[in-house]
């Protein structure tokens, strides 16, 4: 499809999604009177911005299906996101929301080198979470054999890739390195194994992670993005040949990046906050969603018709302020990959000493290391975040094992402040 072809088509289902949420949800339609917009005034792309904004607010103001925009009878399936505080978000779908979700989670797959006839050891979790039914789904839409493992069991998950040979996992990028670390300690070389691709994804993972996991697991690391208020893992997928952002499935979601203060629209390339509006979805309808990830629009490439996302490197209530600096936590992510004796297992703590905040890293040492080399880099470590992010931090060497695993979205930010 052209460019052309495609923003006719996105104008069309825009003009159908504002119609449907105007004439179902009465939160839509409150918000659309008092802004002063009818649907009537979509006339083309751009309008979407005379439309407001929707947050998590809304969501947990309507709680729990009050933004649903067809019947309880059409709703096939609910799924709910835990969130970190308070009510969960819960979203529906219908029949079609379904299948469309399995397709787009089948066209990610394929993006990211499945093809059908392979088997996908899938370490999502199954449950309310969006990531383990999704990328079942898809799978199975795109002729793949799905392995239902879910998370967690890590021993078991070892065993059954060493005896079921999958071509491909699905986990987040930090249990994946669980498991790497499971085989190594069951002395079985992760690079050996059948895998060959991981679609990994539903938590921030900079690019040094992508080569760490590479590396270690003679695969390649794939990224996947979506969330539950849009759809669910398969909004955007990143494409195997070129590894460089996820694309936007733009002909079912239509992506904007504003200023998150101003909430102005910026410009392609230039760095802000993501909001989507659904542009195929019956239950659950978004318009313009703010889903406070940060990131940049950029033109499509190994699929050109469609626009991508720089890789997500953080939300932004991820955002740690250290005495006036900024930092996010891939920001430390990126600088301890770039030591050779420093492994990728840390976690970062918050702490007030007087009226100053501090920083802790509590980095794991690499048992194949003596702890004096280990010490010395941790040394390098402070130096790098001070010299890169200007942030001064303590940095604490701990034995191997002694920091929690991920099992899922790995918990790296200890606020004890
Ligand atoms: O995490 C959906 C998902 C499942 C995506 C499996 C990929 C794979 P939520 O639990 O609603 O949904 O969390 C969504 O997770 O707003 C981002 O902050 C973060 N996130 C998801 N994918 C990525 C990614 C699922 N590839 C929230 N890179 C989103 C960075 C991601 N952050």
């Amino acid at each position: 499809m052209s460019r052309d072809e495609l923003r006719e088509l996105q104008l069309q289902r825009l003009q159908w999604t504002v119609r449907h949420v105007y004439e179902n949800v009465p939160l839509y339609r409150e918000k659309f009177d008092a802004a002063g917009v009818a649907p009537d005034d979509i006339r083309t792309l751009e309008d979407v911005r005379l439309l407001p904004f929707t947050t998590k607010a809304d969501l947990r103001d309507t709680y729990p299906f009050g933004m649903f925009a067809v019947p309880m009878d059409r709703v096939r399936r609910i799924h709910a996101s835990s969130g970190t505080t308070g009510r969960p978000t819960v979203v529906g779908y219908t029949e079609g929301d379904l299948q469309r979700w399995a397709q787009l989670v089948a066209r990610s797959l394929r993006a990211a080198g499945v093809r059908p006839g392979m088997k996908v050891h899938n370490a999502y979790g199954y449950g309310l979470f969006t990531g383990g039914l999704g990328l079942h789904d898809g799978a199975a839409l795109l002729g793949a054999t799905v392995i239902p493992i879910s998370g967690g069991q890590t021993a078991r998950q070892v065993q059954l890739i060493q005896d079921f040979e999958p071509e491909v996992i699905t986990c987040t990028p930090s249990y994946l390195l669980t498991i790497a670390d499971a085989m190594e300690a069951a002395g079985i070389d992760p690079a050996s194994t059948s895998l060959r691709i991981g679609v990994l994804g539903a938590e921030p993972w900079t690019n040094e992670l992508r080569g760490e996991i590479e590396r270690r697991l003679g695969i390649d690391a794939v990224d996947i993005y979506g969330l539950s208020e849009v759809m669910g893992p398969g909004v955007a997928n990143e494409c195997v040949e070129t590894k460089d952002g996820p694309h936007v499935w733009e002909d079912h979601f239509l992506p904007e990046v504003i200023d998150p203060e101003t909430g102005e629209p910026v410009a392609d390339g230039e760095p802000g906050e993501l909001v989507f509006t659904s542009l195929t979805k019956e239950a659950f309808p978004v318009i313009r969603y703010r889903t406070r990830d940060l990131t940049r629009l950029l033109p499509g490439t190994a699929r050109p018709g469609m626009r991508r996302i720089q890789k997500i490197t953080g939300r932004d209530d991820d955002m740690i302020i250290l005495r006036g600096v900024n930092l996010f936590p891939t920001q430390i992510e990126e600088v301890v990959l770039g030591i050779e004796a420093l492994t990728p297992h840390f976690v970062i703590e918050l702490r007030k000493r007087g009226r100053l905040d501090t920083m802790t890293v509590r980095i794991e040492r690499d048992p194949a290391l003596s702890v004096e080399v280990c010490q010395t880099a941790t040394e390098v470590l402070q130096r790098r975040i001070k010299g890169f992010l200007g942030a001064t931090v303590a940095v604490q060497l701990e034995e191997p094992g002694a920091l929690p695993r991920s099992e899922g979205k790995y918990k790296r930010v200890y606020d004890l402040r």
